[in-house]
């Protein structure tokens, strides 16, 4: 499938699992691919923290400045910590709103006047977290609900102008995120079986096809949603 020919594609958290996976995915399908992350790496055209409003500014003026069009914005970054609710301290509560919600937001402001021109779309990253079953994430799954709702005000308010916005919600899929994934001290394993998956573990292609699914014209007439990429887990 060529679904990308002459498109360029933003795709934040370049450097790693699912973002990585979905630069690679939009490539192979003809996509040039504009790839940034806090870290550099293979793949990343560019070093930015996507909670920093300046790095975030100059980062898609540096895609127009380089390819002149935007048609797809894939914000793929995050980070995720796991805390009781009543120990959670607010700067951990600050750095996971700010990067998750905040830098998602920062990212799409930045983007949509460059997506209006090419009538292109956006594909936010939620999580399973979002929708349920998930202790121990009171900031992470809050960011990701926020990412949903926000992604549904985009969808409706740009809809007339041939934008669309959805999320893929991924849940359980093996990444270095996945991989740093601790109990808090105390917490029993128990509470999480409601988020497992009834099948293994997979690796981050599986939600990169998503994002390039919902990215694509196969996808023209889904505004405004999530899909869920947990392997049944929340089914
Ligand atoms: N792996 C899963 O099971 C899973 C489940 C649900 C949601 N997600 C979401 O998928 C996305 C990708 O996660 P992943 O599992 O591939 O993790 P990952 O750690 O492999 O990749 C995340 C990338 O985001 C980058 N990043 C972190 N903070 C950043 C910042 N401030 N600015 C720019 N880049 C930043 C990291 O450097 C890293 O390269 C995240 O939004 C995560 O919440 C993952």
């Amino acid at each position: 499938m060529k679904r990308f020919e002459g498109k360029v594609a933003l795709v934040t958290g370049a450097a790693s699992g699912i973002g990585k996976a979905a630069a690679v995915r939009l490539a192979e399908e003809g996509a040039t691919v504009f790839g940034v992350d806090v870290n550099a790496g293979a793949g990343v055209d560019l070093t930015c923290d996507i909670s920093d409003e300046q790095q975030v500014a100059d980062a898609v003026a540096a895609v127009i400045a380089k390819h002149d069009r935007l048609d797809v914005l894939a914000n793929v970054a995050g980070v995720l910590r796991a805390d009781h609710t009543h120990e959670l301290k607010l700067a951990d509560w600050d750095r996971i709103i700010r990067i998750n919600l905040t830098g998602t937001f920062l990212v799409c402001r930045a983007a949509i006047p460059h997506l209006l021109k090419t009538r292109g779309n956006i594909v936010n990253t939620s999580s399973t977290a979002a929708l349920g079953s998930h202790p121990w994430m009171a900031a992470y799954a809050a960011s990701k609900g926020g990412i949903l709702s926000m992604t549904r005000v985009i969808a409706v308010e740009y809809a007339k102008q041939g934008l669309r916005a959805n999320c893929v919600c991924p849940g359980g899929i093996s990444t270095p995120l996945h991989g740093q994934f601790r109990l808090p001290k105390g917490g029993d394993p128990e509470l999480l079986r409601g988020a497992m998956p009834p099948v293994p573990y997979v690796g981050p292609e599986h939600a990169a096809s998503v994002i390039a699914f919902l990215a694509s014209d196969d996808a023209r007439y889904i505004n405004g949603t999530e899909v869920r990429a947990d392997g049944g887990a929340l089914s």
